[in-house]
């Protein structure tokens, strides 16, 4: 006899009306629940790469920078006790090492970089982690901003160079050290700190006594030592010291710069 559905349905007693109610809750309850469990359990990539990142911030840059990224981690303090540069906060919109105009933020490129090179004299290189690793981290450092960061910032552009560092190309750099007056904070020279850090002038955004950068040691500049670099930190200043830009200045003779930094490299190969 072929097989047939009707008499089950036929023998059935009709279902009780609170046991209609229980099914039709659970139905619509997991019917209405479901978006929200789709929503909560979907991880587009970049979360992962956010999660990812806050992992490796919390093992390699917490100490220092914080859980909350406002440069107040537990070494914070002793890193710069009385005196700066303390870690960076990422809260805030002044960073020093940056392809941008100052007053802007640094470009994703920029972030990257200080990370892979680190901060000669106060924060390591972190080469050591793979570039994936450290794009993840950039995201997660950019994360805490409590800035606007919409308006994406552009690097602005070198003058063509850099110049072949001659005599006559060295001589002008000084004639342009001398003429900007950079003397007034890195000294006469370069030789010593200048006035201004001797009567306690200068001061970082938290209000810290900075000192300004020997420049007769090039591996010790902060941002890189390549003639690109250090015309980079000229002109585009370090925002939040009194390390201001030379963009406007030089704007006249923009090639002074090559000179300018062909004179500063000079310093250190002079005995
Ligand atoms: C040993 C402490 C230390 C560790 C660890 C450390 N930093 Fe830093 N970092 C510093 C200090 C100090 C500064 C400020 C240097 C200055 O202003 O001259 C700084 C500055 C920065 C800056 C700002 C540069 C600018 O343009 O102003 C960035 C970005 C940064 N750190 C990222 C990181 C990241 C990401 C990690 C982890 C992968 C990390 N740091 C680990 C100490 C540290
Ligand atoms: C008002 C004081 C002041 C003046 C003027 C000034 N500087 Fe600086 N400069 C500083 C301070 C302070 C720092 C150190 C900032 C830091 O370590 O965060 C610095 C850092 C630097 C650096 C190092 C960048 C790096 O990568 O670490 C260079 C290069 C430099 N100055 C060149 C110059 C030149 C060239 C001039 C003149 C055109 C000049 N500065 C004028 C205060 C000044």
């Amino acid at each position: 006899m072929p097989f047939s559905w009707a008499p089950m349905w036929r023998f059935r007693k009709p279902l009780p009306l609170k046991h209609v109610m229980l099914y039709g809750g659970v139905l619509a309850y997991l019917v209405c629940s479901w978006p929200v469990w789709a929503l909560a359990t979907a991880t587009p990539r970049h979360d992962e790469s956010l999660s990812r990142g806050k992992a490796l911030y919390e093992k390699a840059c917490l100490l220092c920078h914080g859980r909350t990224g406002e440069g107040n981690g537990p070494d914070a303090f002793y890193l710069g006790a009385y005196s700066a540069p303390r870690p960076q906060d990422f809260t805030g919109a002044e960073f020093k090492f940056r392809s941008t105009a100052s007053g802007e933020l640094p470009t994703d490129a920029d972030l990257f970089q200080t990370i892979t090179k680190g901060i000669p004299g106060f924060m390591p290189a972190f080469r050591g982690l793979s570039e994936a690793d450290r794009w993840d981290i950039v995201r997660y450092i950019q994360s805490f901003a409590t800035v606007n960061q919409e308006t994406a910032s552009t690097p602005i552009l070198l003058p063509p160079g850099p110049l072949p560092a001659t005599p006559e190309s060295i001589a002008r750099g000084q004639e342009v050290y001398t003429l900007l007056d950079c003397a007034k904070c890195h000294g006469p020279q370069a030789t010593k700190p200048g006035g201004l850090y001797a009567q306690g002038k200068l001061r970082d955004r938290r209000d810290l006594p900075i000192l300004p950068l020997d420049l007769r040691h090039l591996s010790s500049f902060k941002n890189g030592h390549r003639p690109q670099e250090i015309a980079q930190s000229i002109l585009t200043g370090l925002d939040g010291t009194p390390m201001a830009s030379f963009r406007e200045t030089l704007s006249a003779q923009p090639e002074d710069i090559w000179h300018l930094v062909n004179y500063l490299i000079s310093l250190s190969r002079s005995p």
